[in-house]
């Protein structure tokens, strides 16, 4: 059998944030061309989890690298280099407010001198007609939908032609039909451009209407490996808790809604 070799590697990777550890021992092997979905809860390190792969966080311990480059141990100049072949969706979008779509999707093609101005104007256009918004190539992205924020900061993720493209929560806040079009967009891209995928979520539909493959981030370790189907398999309470979204019953008693009444909170009849 042909063994491929991963395009990122994480190697026991260990964060600990203000004494709180968020990262204990992380090992992933992300495969070339195919997509890798990790899902966990809220504050379990999924982000921090994406920031150290292209080295905006470094790891207290353990390594991450991007096919043969160390991440994790390259000088900054280096590292930019590397960065460029990585797109990266960041969750809140991360535009800029004071800079066109235009603007925006072209800002890495300036920031790393590709191309002449027309082909880079060229680059855009085909990117932006890509996520299906050439349209509005003038706008700001205060006068844009949360949808149509999304595809710009997509569009600017690929603009460079990434080997892999990082999404942080792609469907998180859209509406269920403007989530199933990044959806589609994802499979489309990575279809079309041949792109390594490795996108955060919490969004169950999305997870596995994308994912070639599947893991679970909880407690600072990965507790699931799967395929979309091989979820259905799992038995493991905290994972299909999460999975079908119910909380457990020491997590509801933590609500103690009982206390509102206690207080004269409830409402008035
Ligand atoms: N730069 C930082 N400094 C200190 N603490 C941080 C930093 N970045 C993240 N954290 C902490 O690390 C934990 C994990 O955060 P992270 O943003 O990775 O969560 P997440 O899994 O992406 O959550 P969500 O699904 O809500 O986006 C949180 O407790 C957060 O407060
Ligand atoms: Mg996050």
């Amino acid at each position: 059998m042909v063994q491929t070799e991963p395009i990122i590697r994480l190697q026991n990777v260990h964060k600990t944030f203000n004494s709180h550890p968020v990262l204990r021992g992380v090992n992933l092997d992300v495969l070339p061309h195919k997509t890798t979905v990790i899902i966990g809860r809220s504050g379990c390190g999924k982000s921090v989890l994406l920031r150290h792969v292209v080295g905006l966080l470094k790891p207290d311990r353990g390594k991450v690298y991007f096919r043969k480059y160390e991440i994790s141990a390259l000088p900054e100049r280096i590292l930019a280099r590397v960065r460029s072949r990585i797109g990266f969706l960041f969750q809140g979008g991360a535009l800029f407010d004071s800079m066109t779509v235009r603007q925006n999707v072209c800002f890495p093609l300036e920031e790393h001198a590709i191309g002449t101005r027309a082909e880079r104007k060229n680059r855009c256009h085909t990117v932006l007609s890509l996520v299906g918004l050439d349209g509005l190539q003038n706008q700001y992205p205060e006068e844009l939908s949360g949808g149509q924020k999304k595809r710009v900061a997509l569009a600017r993720a690929i603009a460079m032609g990434p080997e892999v493209i990082l999404y942080d929560e792609p469907t998180t806040g859209l509406d269920p039909i403007r989530a199933d079009l990044i959806n589609e967009l994802i499979i489309k891209l990575q279809r079309a451009l041949g792109t390594t995928a490795l996108v955060v979520t919490h969004d169950m539909a999305s997870a596995r209407k994308v994912g070639d493959r599947i893991v679970m981030l909880d407690e600072g370790q990965l507790i699931v490996d799967t395929t979309p189907e091989g979820l259905n398999d799992i038995r493991d309470e905290t994972v299909m808790r999460f999975i079908h979204g119910q909380a457990s019953a020491a997590e509801l008693a933590e609500l103690q809604t009982e206390q509102l009444a206690a207080n004269g909170m409830e409402p008035n009849a």
